[in-house]
């Protein structure tokens, strides 16, 4: 019987040579997050005693930093002074884990992992490792099995013949394991293998044997255990991530018009009867209310915020821009750092120029104001309610718009109309 106390391992020690951009695997963007946070996040489901992240010495610095702003700075981190392979790093976490308990370990590079498959392998008994089945099953460990069916061995792509290289049951990669157990078979390893390294797939193989674990295989969702060794591996990856999220707005009552070439990252909130035109961008953190219409071909960048009924049309570019109900901007706009009030009309070409040089300036358009066309609003600056800026005006800075006055020109000045004409 294992002892219930559990803890949480996640390896990201690697060099990350196949990935070939110089920097760490771990923060390769992924639906608008690092590959590692989306592993991090997976593995808090889970209740644990402790939980550790093992960095390489070669990119700790910049995941270090990151680590320190993210909600996951609680993890403890351990450091492996050279990337010796999975068993190697798994040893190098050793002396911050407690003697006894169960581990959990998780690599960093496989970020689609759900919390009900942790949780299915948590709770199996003697522990286990997690497999699934793939159509190619090119480049992970492959799962061999005797007659009776029984795990014999993990045999990772370089060291496979040509028969057991046909095998397509393969390793995720993660593993329940008594610890008690795990540090003798670590202590065993030995680095007689292909690549010279050693393999955390030998230790837990032991382990499993000693304890009676079995395999969880999940069958339902092969996807899931998809790992991120290269950058069309990280494009296959974020392609299936990216489905499961326009699948979740979907039963949500959100109108997908073409899942194909509609990009919606991580935590982004859409209200039920908003619809999404294809070829549109929504980032992390964008939040739309219920009824609103965007794109075709709209980028909302992070801190838009859209309240319900809004509507952002083609080649419309927002950034921490909020948008009050029933507020439009139809058609080629730059919007940025800007407060457009209930039922405003931005015209077409309307430009936020809220960066000079130095730094970002806000903007606020009052409640049904009407811009006109190719306006540009120089940053800081404000636009009163029921106020009307003429085609092609240029608002410079500080020279505020009164509520229901009209401006026109370059430099945008005052029009003088009979107050019978004034619009409501
Ligand atoms: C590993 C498994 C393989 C499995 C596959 C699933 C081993 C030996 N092989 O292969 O059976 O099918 O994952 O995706 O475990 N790492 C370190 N220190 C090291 C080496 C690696 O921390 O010295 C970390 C990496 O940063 C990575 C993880 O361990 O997050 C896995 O390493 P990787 O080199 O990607 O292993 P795979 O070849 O994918
Ligand atoms: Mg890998």
């Amino acid at each position: 019987m294992l002892s219930p106390e559990l803890h949480v391992l996640v390896l990201a020690g690697g060099e990350s040579t196949r990935i070939r951009t110089g920097g760490p695997k771990a923060l390769l963007d992924l639906c608008g997050k690092p590959l590692l946070e989306h592993v991090l996040r997976t593995a808090s489901s889970l209740p644990a005693a402790s939980r550790v992240l093992l960095l390489g010495s070669r990119h700790r610095g910049p995941i270090e930093k990151w680590l320190a702003e993210s909600a996951y700075r609680d993890w403890k981190v351990v450091l492996q002074a050279e990337a010796k392979g999975t068993g190697h790093a798994v040893a190098a976490a050793l002396p911050v884990l407690p003697p006894a308990g169960r581990l959990l370990i998780l690599y960093g590079d496989t970020p689609l992992l759900s919390p009900d498959s942790l949780r299915a392998l948590v709770e199996a008994e003697g522990g286990g490792l997690l497999t699934a089945v793939l159509a190619d099953p090119a480049g992970y460990g492959r799962i061999v099995r005797d007659e009776p069916g029984e795990l014999r061995a993990i045999v990772e792509d370089a060291d496979c013949d040509e028969e057991t290289a046909a095998i397509q049951e393969v390793n995720a990669g993660v593993y329940c394991l008594d610890l008690a157990i795990l540090r003798r078979a670590l202590a065993e390893l030995t680095a007689d293998n292909a690549q010279g390294e050693l393999y955390l797939t030998d230790a837990a193989l032991a382990v499993l044997e000693e304890t009676g674990g079995v395999t969880v295989c999940l069958e339902n969702a092969p996807e899931e255990i998809l790992g991120v060794n290269t950058l069309q591996d990280l494009a296959l990856v974020a392609g299936v991530r990216r489905q499961l999220l326009l699948e979740e707005h979907m039963a949500a009552g959100v109108i997908v018009d073409d899942p194909a070439t509609t990009y919606v990252e991580e935590d982004v909130q859409i209200g039920a009867g908003s619809r999404i035109g294809p070829f549109s961008v929504l980032r992390s953190g964008v939040r739309i209310g219920r009824g609103c219409h965007v794109g075709p071909f709209a980028h909302l960048r992070a801190g838009t915020v859209l309240a319900d009924g809004a509507e952002i049309g083609n080649f419309v570019e927002t950034k921490n821009a909020e948008l009050g109900e029933g507020a439009k901007a139809k058609h080629l706009s730059y919007l940025g750092d800007v407060a457009v009030g209930a039922r405003a009309n931005i015209g077409a070409g309307t430009i936020t120029a809220n960066y000079d040089g130095k730094a970002k300036h806000r903007t606020v358009v009052g409640e049904r104001a009407f811009i006109g066309s190719g306006t540009v609003l120089v940053a800081p600056v404000r636009v009163g309610r029921n106020a009307v800026t003429g085609a092609g005006a240029v608002v410079t800075r500080n020279h505020d718009v009164a509520d229901g006055a009209t401006v026109v020109g370059v430099p945008a000045r005052p029009l003088h109309v009979p107050a019978a004409e004034k619009p409501e």
